[in-house]
């Protein structure tokens, strides 16, 4: 007895997880603390765009400015008792954080050794990732150039035309007693290049920083360079531009009485990642629903997509079935027509959930998520008469969108620094 209650304690408080991840090395630090750089007047995003207008107008409507203000991510953390570790990527400067950890106790976030940041900047931690996480180390702005000429201190980084300028914060490791694959936020590791990265060489910025021909300053010269959007879980149509669907029938122009069989094919024909990719929450699902001829809805199916994952006592993942880039798979569905009715259809739809709804009417009610803050989105929807027309209909374009992505083309002539063609 004496011993369970021992063997229970320790588990506790020495093994269970308080957070969903391990800590590696990069991220279980602050970025330390940033000075202005020389010839400007603050590291605030909004200055940077006194020069950078476009970059700034495009990066205030990207995630990564609202990685912070982000509700989903203020209902969560909340739910984790606003541990610290969170902000090293969601705020990760030193100059965006109230407290410094001095010390964490066998790696356990929650006993880590806190004092006050008297450098903290509340202002500035509402810009969750801003402008200096990717670009200001030890009073330089670093960028993708070795030609600049800057009203500010420059130095050429080529990381940024790589993806290990994404790594820090893209790829968790697991703790202890956690068992996955791959980290809750892991697109670095899932990207594991196959065709897009390791066959096209793209990168994650070919896809989620499209490129642009501009100054990058105002009045400087033009050059090739990237718009800072960062779409992504968020934006229906970018998810549009991962999936390529098809649908068909067998029998093709099915009758009264027929058993008909429906295939939807689900294509990840755009994104360089599994798709759904990162948080854990995200999952897509794949809906039939056959209408009567009043439009009444007489039976549904629904299949998911997704990892699922076990969180107590021990982290352990149960399955992931996501697809990889290029991979595809099939859902069917199956209906027997009724003989003396006509005008019946079925509803192929396609949806991407950001989380389940149970998970959201959790953060609603106990961690003050609102409930106006979208989090369904449908990404493919149509409906086909089930008579001899189906055939006509399944051939439609809308029922073979253009394969995926936006896979871009890659540009010629671009300016590039030597060795990065
Ligand atoms: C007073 C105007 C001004 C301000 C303010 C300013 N920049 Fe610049 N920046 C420039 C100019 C001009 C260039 C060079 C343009 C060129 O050579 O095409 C430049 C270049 C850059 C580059 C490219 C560097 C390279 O060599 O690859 C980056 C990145 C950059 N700035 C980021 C920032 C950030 C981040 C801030 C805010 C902390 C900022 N800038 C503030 C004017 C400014
Ligand atoms: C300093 C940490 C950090 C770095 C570096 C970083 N990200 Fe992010 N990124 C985040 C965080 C945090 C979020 C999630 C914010 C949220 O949803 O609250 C995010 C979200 C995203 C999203 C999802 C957008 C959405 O709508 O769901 C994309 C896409 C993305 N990042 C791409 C990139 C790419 C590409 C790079 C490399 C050029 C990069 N990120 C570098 C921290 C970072
Ligand atoms: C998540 C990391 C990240 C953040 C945050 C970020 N940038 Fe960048 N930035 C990049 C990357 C990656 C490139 C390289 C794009 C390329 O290959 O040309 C870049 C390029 C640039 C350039 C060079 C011109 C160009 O388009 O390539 C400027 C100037 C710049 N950023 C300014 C800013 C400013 C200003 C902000 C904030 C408003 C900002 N960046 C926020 C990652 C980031
Ligand atoms: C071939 C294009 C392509 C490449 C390369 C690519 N992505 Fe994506 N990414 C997409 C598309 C399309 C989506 C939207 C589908 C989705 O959210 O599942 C997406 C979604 C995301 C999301 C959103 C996940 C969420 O939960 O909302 C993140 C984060 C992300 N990518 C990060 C990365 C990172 C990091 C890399 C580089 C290792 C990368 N991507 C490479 C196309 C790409
Ligand atoms: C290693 C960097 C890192 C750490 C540490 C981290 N996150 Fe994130 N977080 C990310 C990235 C990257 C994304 C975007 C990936 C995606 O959307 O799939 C993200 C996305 C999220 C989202 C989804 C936001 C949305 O809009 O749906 C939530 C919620 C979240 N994080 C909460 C937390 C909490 C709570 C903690 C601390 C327990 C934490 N994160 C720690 C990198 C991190």
């Amino acid at each position: 007895m004496l011993l369970m209650s021992i063997g229970l304690y320790v588990f506790y408080t020495e093994i269970r997880p308080t957070v969903i991840f391990g800590l590696r090395e990069d991220y279980a630090q602050a970025i330390p603390y940033q000075q202005v750089p020389v010839g400007l007047k603050s590291l605030k995003a909004e200055d940077c765009g006194d020069c950078h207008q476009e970059i700034y107008e495009e990066w205030k409507t990207s995630i990564h400015a609202h990685a912070y203000t982000d509700p989903f991510f203020q209902a969560y953390w909340k739910k984790d008792g606003n541990v610290w570790v969170c902000l090293n990527c969601h705020t990760p400067l030193e100059n965006q954080q109230p407290t410094l950890i001095q010390d964490v106790p066998r790696g356990r976030v929650e006993k880590a050794f806190e004092i006050p940041n008297y450098r903290y900047d509340q202002a500035y931690q509402q810009e969750g990732v801003t402008c200096a996480a990717c670009h200001v180390r030890d009073g330089v702005i670093l960028g993708p150039y070795d030609d600049s000429a800057a009203p500010h201190p420059t130095r050429y980084d080529p990381s940024f035309r790589t993806t290990q300028i994404c790594y820090r914060c893209h790829n968790v490791v697991s703790g202890p007693m956690q068992f996955y694959n791959v980290g809750p936020c892991g697109t670095y590791a899932e990207s594991e290049g196959e065709f897009f990265i390791k066959e096209r060489g793209f990168t994650c910025q070919t896809c989620h920083m499209p490129e642009v021909k501009r100054p990058m300053a105002n009045g400087s010269p033009i050059r090739y360079g990237r718009r800072h959007l960062w779409r992504g879980g968020h934006d229906p149509d970018m998810i549009q531009k991962a999936v390529a669907v098809q649908v068909q029938s067998d029998p093709p122009t099915p009758g009264p009485g027929d058993d008909v069989t429906l295939t939807l094919t689900l294509i990840n024909a755009g994104a360089g990642h599994k798709i759904p990719t990162g948080d854990p929450d995200r999952f897509f699902s794949v809906d039939f629903l056959v209408k009567d001829a009043t439009g009444k809805v007489v039976q549904q199916q629904t299949d998911t997509m997704g990892r699922w994952i076990m969180w107590h006592p021990v982290i352990w993942e149960v399955y992931d079935n996501r697809l990889l880039p290029l991979a595809s798979r099939d859902y069917t569905f199956g209906y027997e027509l009724p003989r003396t009715e006509k005008g019946w259809s079925v509803v192929a739809r396609i949806r991407y959930h950001i989380l389940t709804d149970d998970q959201h009417q959790m953060l609603i009610d106990r961690y003050g998520l609102k409930s106006e803050d979208p989090y369904v989105f449908t990404i493919y929807e149509q409906e086909f008469p089930l008579d001899a027309t189906l055939a006509a209909a399944l051939d439609q374009p809308d029922n073979h969108p253009e394969l995926g992505c936006a896979v871009p083309k890659r540009s010629e002539g671009v300016h590039l620094p030597t060795g990065m063609s």
